[in-house]
Formats: C-alpha cells, structure tokens, sequence
C-alpha cells in the first residue's frame, strides 16, 4: 500500500461550475449566493473538495476562463464579501476550497494586456508579441482558426492558443512569473486550499516558435505543449506559492502519456497530481468534429496503462465542464441510463486516485438535444463548426449535428436540475443556457426520493471509498484485458483485495475470472444482489459488483 498517505489522496472531489449551478437572483446566471445556499447537498453527498470554475472578473467570453482582474469576483457571480462567506460556509461543513488557477493566458482585457498593446512601462514583454502582415508560424487556437491576431494600437501579433481575447502569457518574462505568483500568495493567503490550474503544461513555449505538424486537429501541439521549461516553471512555482501551504494541485495537461506525465506528479514533481485526456481521446482521433466509434477495449487500455504505469497519483474523472456527459458518452442514456450511471460511477470510485465527480454527474444527467449551432454558447464548439463551414469541410450545422450532440462543452453546462419546476429549480428568471427537457424526470428531489436513484448510490460509493482504503491506495491488476464488454479488475493490498466487475453492456454476459474467489462479500452492485456464487459470473445489462475478496 502507498506509504505517502495524504489528505488529498483520501479526497472526493465535486466540481461546481458556477454559472450552471444555482442562481440566487434571477437574472438566469448562477451566482456564489447560489452555491452558498446549496452547501448542504454538496456536503450531503460526502465529498471532501470543491472545485470552483472561475469566478473572478472577466468578459466572460470564455466562461471566466479569460480573465481580467484576478483579484476581483465577476460581478454577475457577486462580490468578495460573498466568496469570503463561500469560503467560511464551506469550511464550516469541513470541505476544502480549490480554485482555478488560469495563467497560461489573460484577457485582453486584462490591465497587463492594454498595458502590452500600448509598450507601456515594461509590459510589453508581458505576452507573446511577433511583428509582420503574415502570422508568424501555423498553429492555431484551440477554438479553430489561427493561433495569432493583429492588434492595431500595437501594430503586431499576439499569440492566442484559445480564443483572440485569451493571450498567452509570456512566461519567459520574470516578471510575468512573479506577478502570477505573487497573486497566487494572495489567493493562498485568503485561505483556500488548493488550486486546479488550466492548460498548466502549455506555459513554456519553444524558442523561435516553429511549425507544427500540420496534420493534427491543434496544429502546433507537439511544440507548445510540455515545453523546454515547462516543469522548470511550474517547480518554481510551486516553490514560490503553494509549496510553503497544505494545499492541494491538479494540473490540467494536454497532451501527455504516463511518462511525460511523472515529470509533473512524481514525488520531485512540481504538482499533486493531473488531468490528462487519453481517455476522453478514445472516441476521436483528435478531429473533433469526425468522432469515432470507441471500443471498450480501447479505454481499458488507457486507463490500465494510467493506474500502473504512472510515477505519482492519479486524478479520476470521467467527465467535467468541457467534456460530454458521461452516461451519454460511455453508457446507455436511454433503457439503461440508471444502471450504466451508476456502473460508471463504480469505476471511477473503485480505482486508485482522487475521484472528481462533475455536478449533475451524481444524477445521472444526460447529453442535450441540440438542435442549431444558435442553442449553443460555447466558444469552441461554434468556432470549430464555423472553421469547418468556412474552409468547405463541411456545408452546414446539420452535418455535424450529431458530433455536437456527442462532444459539445455545453452538454455539461446546461442548468443543474434541482427539481421538475420550471427551469428544473435553477432559476426564476431565463436561463443563459436550455435547461435539459428531462428535468421533469432527472432532478435532484426526485432522486432524494427515490432510494434506488443514482445519487444514492453515489453517497455509497463514496462512503465505500471511505470504507475500504484498498481502493484508494490498492495496486491494480487487469483481468480479461480483451474481453470486449466486461471490464474487471482487482485492486490489492497486502492484507485486502476487492474484485470489481463491470459489464458495460446492454446485453448479459458470463465470465469466468480466474483468481478471484467470489467467497467475499458483496460490497456494492447497481442491481439486487445475486443469488450466483462459483467461478462464473453473470452480469446483467450495465450491471456493476464489487466484491471484498477473502485474500489477495
Ligand atoms: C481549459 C478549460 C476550458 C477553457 C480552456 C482555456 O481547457 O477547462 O474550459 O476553455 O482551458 O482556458
């Protein structure tokens, strides 16, 4: 068993985007006040951590994700008075405060962006600044479309890896480094604990630019990812910030493997623990638009090789605010949108790592119909479709409907569903974003109500967790690696082993899994208990069962 215990390794975290989550005062946002008032569901459901999207100043071009004053609350979310009485509520019902640290870019907005533009008193160093008519290489944004955009008043380029009003930050620039850590001293100093930090692995770029790859979707990835300072910086960074604090860091990381991904969580490494997204990669070979079918093979695969493979802790998360819905995604939203919640739900709590459950993912929320790109509001799915539109890939919305319906970052951001009144409880006034037209069914009282409801069976499997330290720190070892719908699994310890056996499929299916005595107890199933014992098991459709085997 893992000899470095820690507090964040033992935690469950709940991610709460907050202008989705609840609105205090109906203008159709959620709001901190909103939050505050629903602490005590978040704590009901066990969890030790939230995580809360940003929620400072900003144009909101990118959802808080652009942000222009990093001392200051957006002012549709509320005010500091407010977050200091998020902070202290939270803190009240023993759960932890992370917040989202985004400094690989700014607005342009931001005071050090129009002080860049205008070469004022040193910060033109601040961004990354080319001159010229052509852009300088050929990657490009995120959100489609080059990665560069023309400032008249500067008479030059920037760089922009997300959209046009999100600059990259020069992180070359020592005083760059010093301002991000001297307001990440001021954020620590106000008494959170912890930070999630966006795209953290892009902050060093490649001396002298040079193209990327052309063949991939984000062309320029290889270069301005896992740069030649990057974990230099973030190291320094660490020292600098949250070294000297208890807190808690999870890195977002494009684009790294196992491997790369040591040089961030390893004991020397500079973070907690990150987010990668091999496994969100399985159903697209990095053309978005183009998804692909996925095979169960295939994501056993990735997320084996992470659970052994890796030199540090894993983070688990099978969705958030910019992925679909899981049940969508790898379950059955229809017939069996109950089970296959609550078998991915066994996953993510039955492996080791720190668990991140993403709101609305405890009941089981689904995907949202869409129907034109004029539903949506996200940045990245408009701009894709309109990059596609515009370079003749495609005519229009409708040959991508259904890749939008798969993929778009607003499936996750459609109001929380409190309960079946209007607006599913989230608002009095309108909405930003459609409420799902299953709120009427899928809410959070109907499912306080119903014993047999995903969010029960989620407060299980976080005190299961809780119970059973083998699936927080346990070793984890594959069976059946190709077997095709069942994925099964034992985590060990040197005294405990726990078998774990999903069938992730609407069909029943027998195995027989050698080593693993079923003469243990049944610690958890998404089903009513089986009356089977012997070597062979049979699942039913999406059934999930975890055994406590009687040896390892
Ligand atoms: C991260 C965020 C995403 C945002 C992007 C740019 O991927 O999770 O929501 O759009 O970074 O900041």
């Amino acid at each position: 068993m893992d000899e470095q215990r820690a507090w964040w390794k033992e935690a469950v975290v709940y991610q709460i985007y907050p202008k989705s989550f609840a609105d205090s005062d109906g203008d159709g946002l959620g709001d901190l006040q909103g939050v505050i008032d629903r602490l005590d569901y978040v704590a009901s459901l066990g969890v030790d951590v939230i995580w809360l999207n940003p929620v400072y100043e900003s144009p909101q071009h990118d959802n808080g994700y652009d942000i222009s004053d990093y001392r200051a609350i957006h002012e549709a979310y509320g005010t500091m008075e407010d977050w200091e009485e998020l902070l202290e509520e939270v803190h009240a019902r023993d759960m932890k405060l992370i917040m989202d640290l985004v400094v690989n870019h700014t607005s342009t907005d931001h005071e050090w962006f129009q002080r860049s533009r205008r070469d004022e008193d040193g910060y033109r160093e601040y961004y990354i600044w080319r001159e010229g008519e052509e852009p300088p290489n050929n990657w490009t944004s995120g959100f489609g479309g080059s990665a560069w955009a023309s400032d008249d008043e500067a008479g030059a380029q920037y760089l922009h890896l997300f959209d046009e009003t999100q600059a990259d930050l020069n992180w070359d620039s020592e005083a760059v480094r010093e301002d991000v850590y001297e307001m990440m001293n001021w954020w620590l100093e106000q008494g959170i604990d912890g930070f999630r930090m966006d795209v953290i692995n892009m902050v060093s770029k490649p001396e002298g630019l040079p193209d990327g790859d052309p063949d991939n979707d984000w062309v320029g990835i290889e270069q301005f990812t896992n740069g030649p300072d990057a974990v230099e910086y973030l190291s320094e960074m660490a020292e600098a910030t949250y070294d000297d604090y208890d807190a808690m860091t999870v890195g977002e990381c494009v684009n790294v493997d196992p491997e790369t991904a040591s040089d961030y969580v390893s004991a020397e490494g500079p973070m907690d623990m990150l987010f990668h997204f091999e496994h969100m990669s399985v159903d697209h070979d990095g053309q978005w638009l183009s998804p692909s079918e996925w095979d169960l093979t295939d994501l056993k695969a990735v997320v084996s090789k992470w659970q052994t493979d890796l030199d540090g802790w894993n983070s688990l998360y099978l969705t958030n605010h910019d992925q679909p819905r899981i049940v969508s995604r790898f379950g059955d939203d229809g017939e069996y949108r109950r089970e296959s919640a609550k078998l991915l739900g066994t996953l993510l709590f039955t492996l080791s790592g720190t668990p991140y459950v993403y709101q609305g993912q405890e009941l089981g929320m689904t995907n949202y119909p869409w129907s034109s790109l004029d539903e949506l509001d996200d940045l990245q799915s408009i701009g894709k479709v309109e990059a596609a539109i515009e370079s003749g890939e495609i005519d229009g919305f409708e040959d991508v409907e259904q890749a939008v319906r798969d993929k778009s970052r607003d499936n996750a951001r459609t109001p929380m569903q409190w309960d079946d009144s209007d607006h599913a409880g989230f608002t009095d006034g309108e909405p930003w974003l459609p409420v799902n037209p299953n709120y009427e069914d899928i809410n959070v009282a109907a499912a306080e109500a119903d014993p047999d409801s995903v969010l029960h069976y989620y407060r299980d499997l976080v005190a299961l967790r809780g119970d059973h330290e083998v699936l927080v720190y346990g070793a984890y070892n594959l069976l059946l690696p190709d077997h095709e719908s069942v994925w099964a699994y034992r985590m060990e310890a040197e005294d405990d082993a726990v078998l774990v056996a999903l069938n992730v499929d609407d069909t029943e299916t027998t195995v027989t899994l050698d080593g693993a005595d079923r003469t243990g107890a049944l610690l958890c199933s998404n089903y009513d208990p089986p009356s089977d014992t012997g070597p062979a098991l049979t699942l039913r459709p999406y059934e999930a069962r975890v055994y406590q085997l009687e040896e390892a």
